[in-house]
């Protein structure tokens, strides 16, 4: 490689003539003049002081200058640089300025503005009763338990000790899934919890188990093919019927107010051993209205009782079946419809009311619970 020309002059490089950078200055200058918005001046900002730009090339030829030269190409690159940067920083602030002003405008909220009103949904009255029995229980010391909805039919009807030639397992009262005999079904009730509890469960069981059911009912006032539950079952050793009693009354005062107590009548279900059907007190005119014209009663049709759902002892073949010895454990089980609670809980007369979504009918049950 040559050693530097010491006797080159900067002057006779051409871009780096006084007036070949004077000349890009103006052109910069009148450029960023010119950017009306901060896209505008971004391009400005390449061409004239990017990589390529005039000035950057220049720039590239002062590294091959004499010493002497170089000094002096230098500060005047420097001072054209400067006043590019200088002026391109001024227009930056400004055209800034001017997007924030334009924000402010176009974003302005007025606050004289008529407000649409927009409804905003509630959780739905099943969850929040749901909830609220669920925690009646797990204050006992009883634990959440859950199933599938679709669900083996030894769960739903075998194990349970529903014959095969059982009413319930017909097509007109169970969904079945696939084919009849795909051993799927949609469960008909929440007792299959129970099974999967025994199973899967260490002795002692206290369990509540809330959830989805299906019945191939159609959609009426009091029907619905899709509905909700509650199931508890407790095995432990000792469980009486007085047990049973005794937290089906707990439960009533708690949904229903002190004082409120149930009823068991003789019943039958195949996986209970006795079976009942429990009622509920009337809470609305605790049994006034019984016999008594002069003051009937909706919530209870002036029976002074209103009927609320199953129970029973857990019969010893389905405890066989789960491989828990009867003649150490025994233990109770009941269940109850949501909706059916929620109807006379709250004065509902037509179950589609709670299946359609309608807004008008969750908001007045508030928000939460
Ligand atoms: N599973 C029963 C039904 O759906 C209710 C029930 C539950 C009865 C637990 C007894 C014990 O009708």
């Amino acid at each position: 490689m040559s050693a530097p020309n010491k006797s080159f002059d900067p002057v006779e490089v051409s871009t780096l003539a006084p007036v070949y950078l004077d000349q890009q200055v103006t052109a910069a200058l009148d450029a960023i003049a010119n950017a009306s918005d901060l896209d505008e001046l971004k391009a400005v900002r390449l061409l004239h002081t990017g990589d390529r730009s005039p000035l950057a090339l220049a720039n590239r030829e002062i590294g091959a200058l004499p010493p002497a030269a170089k000094a002096e190409a230098g500060k005047r690159m420097g001072q054209a640089r400067g006043a590019v940067n200088q002026a391109l920083e001024v227009k930056t602030a400004e055209l800034e300025a001017k997007r924030d002003e334009q924000i402010l405008l176009t974003e302005t909220v007025d606050v004289t503005a008529v407000s649409e009103l927009s409804l905003r949904g509630s959780r739905h009255p099943l969850t929040t009763i749901q909830e609220q029995i669920t925690d009646v229980f797990l204050a006992l010391g009883y634990e959440l338990a859950e199933g599938p909805e679709i669900e083996a039919e030894w769960f739903n009807f075998d194990a349970l000790n529903i014959a095969p030639n059982h009413p319930a397992r017909t097509m007109q009262d169970t969904f079945f899934v696939e084919h009849e005999d795909s051993g799927l079904v949609l469960r008909t009730h929440t007792s299959p919890v129970q099974i999967r509890s025994m199973l899967n469960r260490e002795l002692p069981i206290y369990v509540v188990c809330p959830g989805r059911v299906f019945r191939t009912d159609e959609l009426d006032a009091t029907h619905s093919p899709v509905f909700h539950q509650v199931e508890a079952l407790v095995i432990d050793k000792g469980i009486t019927m007085a047990d049973l009693k005794g937290t089906l009354d707990h439960f009533a005062q708690t949904m229903f107010g002190a004082g409120i107590v149930t009823r068991l009548r003789p019943s039958y279900f195949p996986f209970t051993e006795p079976s009942a059907e429990v009622d509920l007190q009337c809470f609305a005119c605790r049994g006034a209205s019984v016999d008594n014209p002069s003051a009937p009663c909706r919530t209870c049709r002036s029976e002074g009782w209103i009927e609320w759902g199953g129970c029973g002892m857990v019969n010893p073949k389905v405890l066989v079946a789960c491989g828990i010895d009867p003649d150490v454990y025994t233990g109770f089980a009941f269940g109850m419809g949501l909706e059916r609670t929620l109807m006379f809980r709250h004065g509902i007369t037509d179950m589609r009311d709670m299946v359609e979504g309608d807004i008008r009918f969750t908001r007045a049950f508030g928000l939460g619970g």
